[in-house]
This record gives C-alpha cells, sequence and structure tokens, in this order.
C-alpha cells in the first residue's frame, strides 16, 4: 500500500537505526542499553545477525528510500570498519539509499577509536558524534571516563579532517561546576566545533551508580536553580556563537543539524535494527511500534531462531500517535504543524489549552500553522506537553 503521506508530513523521510550494544567500561552516570564483555565480541557473528534483521525489516517497508543512517551504541567505534562496511551494504542491497545519504557513527573520542575514522570514512559513514563529556581532566574521571580531555580533543582534531562533518556532546550541570566554569568550557569547546554540539543537562537515571550515590548522599548535583542558570549560560553562549538550540539538547548551525535525529522528531519513518532499537513504521497506513530485544546475547538467539529480534510490533492508536508527534515535535524550536496533527489525531489540538499557554508566553503559533514552544517555556517543556497531551 502506498504511504500515506498525511500521517507522515511534506517531505517524508526514512532513517535506520542501528545499535552497537558494547563498550569498553561502563560510565556510571549511563542507563543507555550498553554491556561490558571482557571475553571479547564475536563481531562475524552479530554481522550475519544484523544482516537478518535488516532483511527481515527492509521486506515489510519496500519501496522507501533511506535519507540517514545512524550507529549508535553503547560504542559502534568499538565495531571494526569491515563490520561497518557489511552492514552498510546490507542496507544498501535492501532499500535505495538517497544520494545525500547522512552516515553518523557516535565515537567515544580515545586514540584507538580515532585510529579507524579513515576506515569508517572508506566504509561511507560521512558524519562522526564524539562522546566528549568535558574538557576538564578531574570532571572526566568523576564520570568515570576513560580518556583525557587531551585525548578527546586530539579526536576530534582527527575527526576534523577525516569527516566533512562532526559533532561532540558535552555534559553540564555536573557536580559543583560553576557558570563562570561552564562559561568558560562551552567557549573552549565551540572554538573546536564545527556546525553540531550536543549539550546535556546531566540526569540522574535510575538504577545507575550514580543514582545510588546520589541517594546515599554522595553526589551532589546542582539544585534546579543552579542548574536553570547553567541551563541560561548554554543558550546564551551557544546563540551568540551561531550555535542555538534547534533542539532541547542540540545546537547547531543553520543546515547543520543532524538529519538521522530530526527524522525522529519530525516522527518520520524509522527502523531500529539491533539489540534494544525502537522503530516507527507506517505499514498500510496503521503507525506501528517496534522494539527489539534488548539483551544481546538473547537478541542474537532470537535472531537466529526467528530472523529477527522484535519483541514488540504493535499498531499505535490514532491518540497515541498524535501524543508521540507532540511530544517529539515541540522539542524542536521550530515546534510542529497543527494541520498534521489534525491528520494524525483526527481532531483538533485543544484551543483552549493552546490559548492559556499561550497567554503565558510557554507557547506561540506562528503564520504558518506551526505551534512552537518559547525560549520562556523551554524549561518547562515537560508540562507543557503533558497540558496539551490528550
Ligand atoms: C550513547 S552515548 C554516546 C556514545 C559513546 N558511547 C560515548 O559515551 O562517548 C550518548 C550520549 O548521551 C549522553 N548521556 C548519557 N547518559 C547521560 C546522563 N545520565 N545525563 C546526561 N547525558 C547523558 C552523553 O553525552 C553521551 O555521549
Ligand atoms: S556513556 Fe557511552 S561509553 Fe559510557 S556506558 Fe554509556 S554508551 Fe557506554
Amino acid at each position: 500500500m502506498a504511504r500515506t503521506d498525511s500521517l507522515l508530513g511534506p517531505e517524508p523521510t526514512f532513517g535506520v537505526y542501528i545499535h552497537w550494544p558494547f563498550c569498553l567500561s561502563k560510565c556510571p552516570y549511563c542507563d543507555f542499553n550498553s554491556h561490558v564483555r571482557h571475553g571479547g565480541v564475536d563481531q562475524s557473528r552479530f554481522l550475519r545477525a544484523f544482516r537478518a534483521e535488516i532483511a527481515a525489516t527492509a521486506a515489510r517497508t519496500q519501496g522507501r528510500t533511506v535519507s540517514t543512517i545512524f550507529f549508535g551504541g553503547g560504542t559502534p567505534s568499538l565495531m571494526e570498519p569491515a563490520t561497518v562496511a557489511a552492514i552498510l551494504d546490507a542496507v544498501a542491497g535492501h532499500w535505495a539509499v538517497a544520494g545525500d545519504v547522512e552516515v553518523t557513527l557516535e565515537a567515544n573520542p580515545t586514540s584507538v577509536e580515532a585510529g579507524r575514522f579513515a576506515g569508517y570514512r572508506a566504509a561511507g559513514v560521512n558524519r562522526v558524534s564524539l562522546g566528549v563529556q568535558a574538557l576538564d581532566d578531574a570532571a572526566l574521571s568523576a564520570l568515570g571516563r576513560t580518556h583525557t580531555a587531551r585525548e578527546a580533543l586530539d579526536a576530534v582534531a582527527i575527526a576534523r579532517r577525516i569527516f566533512a562533518r562532526y559533532s561532540f556532546d558535552l555534559i553540564y550541570a555536573r557536580p559543583g561546576q560553576t557558570p563562570a566554569a561552564w562559561r568558560a568550557e562551552l567557549n573552549r569547546a565551540i572554538d573546536e566545533a564545527a556546525e553540531h554540539l550536543s549539550l546535556y543537562q546531566l540526569t540522574i537515571e535510575p538504577d545507575t551508580p550514580f543514582a545510588a550515590l546520589h541517594a546515599a548522599g554522595k553526589l551532589a548535583v546542582p539544585d534546579s536553580d543552579h542548574a536553570r542558570t547553567l541551563y541560561d549560560v548554554t543558550q546564551e553562549v551557544s546563540g551568540a556563537a551561531g550555535l542555538p538550540a534547534y533542539e532541547v539538547s542540540n545546537h547547531a548551525r543553520p543546515g547543520g543539524e543532524c538529519r538521522h535525529n530530526l527524522v525522529y522528531w519530525r516522527y518520520h519513518e524509522y527502523a531500529g535494527i539491533g539489540p534494544g532499537a525502537h522503530g516507527r513504521l507506517d505499514i498500510d497506513g496503521t503507525r506501528r511500534a517496534t522494539a527489539t530485544e534488548k539483551r544481546p546475547e538473547t537478541w542474537l538467539a532470537r535472531v537466529e531462531a526467528e530472523g529477527h529480534g522484535l519483541t514488540t510490533d504493535e499498531p499505535l492508536s490514532r491518540v497515541e500517535a498524535a501524543d508521540e508527534f507532540l511530544l517529539m515535535g515541540l522539542r524542536l524550536t521550530e515546534g510542529i504543524d497543527l494541520e498534521r496533527f489534525k491528520a494524525l489525531a483526527g481532531t483538533p489540538l485543544a484551543a483552549e489549552q493552546i490559548a492559556d499557554l499561550a497567554q503565558h508566553g510557554l507557547i506561540e503559533t506562528t503564520g504558518t500553522g506551526r505551534l512552537r514552544v518559547t525560549p520562556a517555556g523551554f524549561p518547562v517543556l515537560d508540562a507543557i506537553v503533558a497540558d496539551l497531551a490528550a
């Protein structure tokens, strides 16, 4: 059946997400689906399973043209370049791929991993996203990182030489971080940045070592006022440098946005491949939510037995799909298209709530029929979405 443009909005894009679930060590703040395997990982066996899951997903999404591919993790920079090349070959063997496809790989900024960058470029990767996290050695050590600031900056320099596009991540609102120190660190980062930076506020995720330390009173993170000051510094410094936020935590020069992540936030279609990957597919006019088995070896066994690792594959109701569209789209400074909300939900977004939030200066509608969160609204985005959602 033809794809339903009313579900996708104009210029639909199709992204493929590939999850590599292994890291050399587990950072104490992180709750991503990442695992340490001291005995090593059989990459050729995982590759066979990735190929099988790509084939199974492509069989139900024929006719798509892949516009973005993203290797996320875990630590995809632990993959051999040959593994990455073979996965990209499999994607191209099953779907049409756009001539200007964006292919991003997340990398840890160590010298060993930077040594593989040329191999990734030869494999077809054209963008890297580096987990720098901090430019201060004491902070890196407190975050449990295994690299120094110097090593991270050297990896950024190698990325700059090899890839036309690169980004890096920093975590702020760290224990003890002052606004002046963050301002200096962010300015230093901007000197090293090109078109894109991800700036995340440290979140204490449940069931992580940081959560246990925090609960025991051994990890003091900034209170909400202090975190708000650090957020304001982030907006001011990045905006003045021409890298304003285009999403809650993502900053870019115009045109430098991560096109793959825009697929999620614009609620377009994407396939999730690999352990613990999520997808959203439009099949026979219905949006479906997919998720795969999280545990790497269980996923592997499942794919080897059944040809895919899906544990969830269910249709979303119109209300569920519209709420997801709202939740994702309001993260973007461009906001959402109100007509597309109506097409998804079957009814318009509640006018009273819009008027009320607009009166408080938290959201605004544009002359082109979009609804977007204002700079004053972003710090209370969760409450705005809760108010607007069905
Ligand atoms: C999958 S990791 C990045 C790739 C790579 N494994 C690395 O760590 O360099 C994605 C990013 O999420 C951010 N992140 C993870 N846990 C976080 C937390 N609890 N609070 C804030 N940011 C977090 C980090 O900036 C990290 O680089
Ligand atoms: S932050 Fe990156 S390296 Fe650290 S555990 Fe999470 S995914 Fe692995």
